[in-house]
């Protein structure tokens, strides 16, 4: 698969088989996502992947926060404001999911609430000593991990709401307390039965988001 194919067939899935991923796939990606650049070559992400019984645990007890409306405690901070440009492309993801899946979006809390019924979730975490920059970072990890899962025939979505309550996460994987849970990355065989992953999002127009000076 070329880079520019796998840019393109990537998108987030919010809906997986049950299916186990096999642990050399899981770890090829990883591997992968891990010759992502990063500030002076620090790497500063540490990964620690959920499968099987711990995930199991994981989701139990985001569920019992959910049951419990406990607020959502993620170690980074949830934005405060939004431009207006963003509002609108929020909008329109929306609607654009209401349009393409039609009843099926209505389980867009649900499914996110169960975390997409993944086999697998990679919760990417960086020493809280660490400064916003190695969010870059973490974000070219991500679309590293997300694009070689992709050639392997594998569904993803980086989402927050994976990351919403990080004691149930350093408590079952024993993340230690220097650490930060920045994202999670569900991952997993695609439901292609599940109407919520025909949405396909749209993109703003070019001009809007890129200036070119000659
Ligand atoms: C940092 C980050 C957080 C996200 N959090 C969520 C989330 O909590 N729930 C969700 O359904 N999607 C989440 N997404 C997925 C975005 O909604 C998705 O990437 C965007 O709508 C573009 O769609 P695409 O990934 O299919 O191209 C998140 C994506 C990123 C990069």
């Amino acid at each position: 698969m070329y880079v520019i194919e796998a840019i393109r067939a990537r998108r987030s899935t919010r809906a997986f088989r049950p299916d186990p991923v096999e642990r050399d796939k899981l770890t090829a990606i990883l591997e992968a996502a891990a010759r992502a650049p990063s500030w002076a070559n620090s790497q500063p992400w540490e990964t620690f992947v959920a499968t099987g019984k711990t995930l199991a645990r994981i989701k139990e007890g985001y569920l019992e926060k959910y049951a419990s409306k406990t607020p959502p405690a993620p170690e980074t901070p949830l934005p405060v404001a939004w431009t207006q440009a963003a509002k609108d492309r929020r909008n329109r993801l929306n609607e654009g999911m209401v349009r393409a899946c039609g009843d099926a979006a209505k389980q867009f809390g649900a499914l996110n609430q169960g975390m997409f019924n993944a086999p697998a979730v990679a919760y990417v975490c960086i020493d809280k000593v660490l400064s916003h920059w190695s969010l870059h970072d973490v974000g070219a990890y991500a679309q590293s991990l997300m694009l070689a899962a992709c050639e392997k025939g594998l569904g993803t979505i980086a989402a927050i709401t994976l990351a919403l309550y990080p004691d149930v996460l350093h408590q079952e994987m024993h993340i230690p307390d220097n650490l930060k849970v920045t994202i999670g990355i569900a991952i997993g065989y695609i439901d292609k039965e599940h109407r919520i992953n025909d949405f396909v999002s749209e993109r703003a127009p070019f001009d809007e988001t890129t200036h070119f000076f000659d």
